[in-house]
């Protein structure tokens, strides 16, 4: 166990040493905890930190060497690329026949915008079903690996925060249909908060304010948990990442996985064009020969907005953190000691305690939180591909309580997809005075999970009221509830 006397002078050398303020006050049990957890730290690293983002605050450099990514359209846009998207989805489909495809989602943040109380994935999110977001995807694992004849494993990275409460809601679910040996939860790590005078905050008196790492704490938090070594066991090679805010993301997707493949990349990402040169999405560049995503934050006015000789936006790839990841690059990653992606700032408002012991709960940002961007991992790796997607097929995360990027838009977004690939199928829909479908509509993955499977499945003579609940279900039942 780490000792106390070492850990007061590593604390004074730092001016770290208020920590131990209630020292005298703590219990034995909470003096070992409070030790153990300051015993984590890398303290002498963590004052660089402070220095960096604290103390001063880091003014993003435009690159001299800046260029748009090279982005693989949606759709194949010449004969050459129609046989490549063809051979793509056939080395996809093998890969997952062979096993070696893992789902991974990151779940382990702290979703404040949303203000749910529980686990993000626990959010029931479906129009008609209302499903949580844990089973959309688990569903279509499910459905996946019914296709590929094998199991998908499925590995879902928590944090402190949800860690119990996400194993409890999997397990009182029976994993949504999944076996559990599949299913495999990782917990990443934490970082201090740092009070906006660079001093650590306390939560309570025996109990440092922490927060979680960031989706980049990904790579290291794969690595400690065994996950990687699981995932070599398993033979697992490809990795298919995404958030667990996205119900419409498709986590399977053979044509990315097999173009990933194909083109040997180590790292690969879903893009879509943003809605205005403004949007809140990270922008896909070319920066000194290195694919790299650079924050809408982090991107100067003039070059968001700059155009092309067509007048078109320069900068239009936006990412939606959708990924393919080769283990053996996350592997590389993280040899050694260090996971060498870099920290951000984000100044938050975080409940602690004061010097006297009393509760403060700020309204305005009292600290600064440093995370890690999986995006940041682009750059880093030897080969990548962007493939662009739909927003209406594949994007609508649940961010926001209300507004934009809330439930009720993202429930809008997943009856419109049904519905266009219901029309497709040449079902008819009943419409309201301003053309939209005047009906729920939510299709289980179970059922199909892309308009062309469900072109197979459905009779086109299907009749829908408007006004009606349809839910497409897993057996192919027909109802309006699950
Ligand atoms: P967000 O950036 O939306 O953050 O995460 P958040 O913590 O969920 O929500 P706010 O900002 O507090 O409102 C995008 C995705 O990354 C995951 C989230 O669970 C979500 O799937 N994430 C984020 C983590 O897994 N760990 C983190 O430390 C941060």
């Amino acid at each position: 166990m780490a000792d106390i006397t070492d850990i007061r002078t590593r604390l004074q050398a730092c001016g770290q040493e208020h920590l131990l303020g209630f020292w005298d006050e703590l219990d034995q049990n909470g003096q070992e905890t409070l030790l153990e957890q300051i015993d984590t730290i890398n303290l002498e690293q963590l004052q660089q930190y402070i220095e960096k983002f604290v103390a001063s605050e880091p003014v993003p450099v435009t690159p001299d060497d800046i260029t748009p990514a090279v982005v693989l359209p949606r759709k194949p846009a010449n004969d050459e690329q129609k046989d490549l998207y063809q051979r793509a989805i056939e080395r996809g489909n093998e890969l997952l026949a062979e096993g070696k495809v893992a789902a991974c989602v990151v779940a382990g943040g702290q979703g404040t915008r949303l203000g749910f109380d529980g686990p993000k994935g626990s959010f029931q999110a479906t129009p008609v079903a209302k499903k949580p977001l844990f089973q959309v995807f688990a569903e279509q694992i499910q459905a996946a690996s019914l296709r590929a004849g094998k199991p998908i494993p499925w590995y879902i990275m928590t944090s402190r925060i949800n860690d119990t409460q996400t194993k409890a809601f999997l397990r009182r679910n029976n994993y949504f249909g999944l076996d559990p040996k599949n299913v495999r939860c990782f917990r990443q790590g934490t970082m201090p908060a740092i009070g906006l005078d660079g001093k650590l905050l306390l939560a309570k008196k025996g109990t440092l304010a922490v927060s979680p790492d960031g989706h980049g704490g990904i790579l290291p938090a794969l690595r400690d948990s065994g996950s990687l070594d699981d995932m070599d066991q398993r033979g697992v090679t490809v990795i298919s990442y995404f958030q667990v805010d996205n119900p419409m993301v498709k986590c399977i997707d053979p044509l990315f996985i097999g173009l990933h493949d194909l083109n040997q990349a180590e790292m690969s990402a879903k893009a879509l064009a943003k809605r205005d040169p403004m949007e809140k999405l990270g922008n896909f560049c070319v920066v000194d020969g290195k694919t790299s995503v650079i924050e809408y934050s982090d991107m100067p006015e003039d070059l968001a907005r700059s155009t092309n000789d067509q007048g078109f936006l320069k900068f239009s790839a936006g990412s939606i953190a959708i990924h393919i990841l080769s283990r053996s690059f996350v592997q590389r990653l993280t040899e050694g000691q260090s996971c060498s992606l870099p920290f951000h700032r984000a100044e938050k408002a975080v409940r602690h305690i004061d010097a006297s012991g009393t509760k403060i709960t700020p309204s305005e940002p009292n600290a600064v939180k440093l995370e890690m961007f999986i995006f940041d991992a682009m750059p880093l790796a030897d080969k990548t591909v962007i493939l662009e997607t739909r927003r209406s097929e594949e994007f609508s995360p649940i961010k926001n309580a209300e507004g934009l990027d809330s439930p009720i838009t993202c429930l809008h977004h997943q009856v419109r997809r049904a519905a266009n690939w219901l029309k497709a199928a040449g079902v008819e829909l009943p419409l309201d005075a301003e053309g939209q479908t005047a009906a729920a509509i939510e299709i289980s993955p179970l059922f199909a999970d892309s308009a062309e499977e469900l072109a197979k499945k459905i009779d086109p003579s299907l009749t829908i009221t408007g006004g009606q609940q349809l839910y497409l279900g897993s057996r192919g039942q027909i109802g309006g509830a699950r």
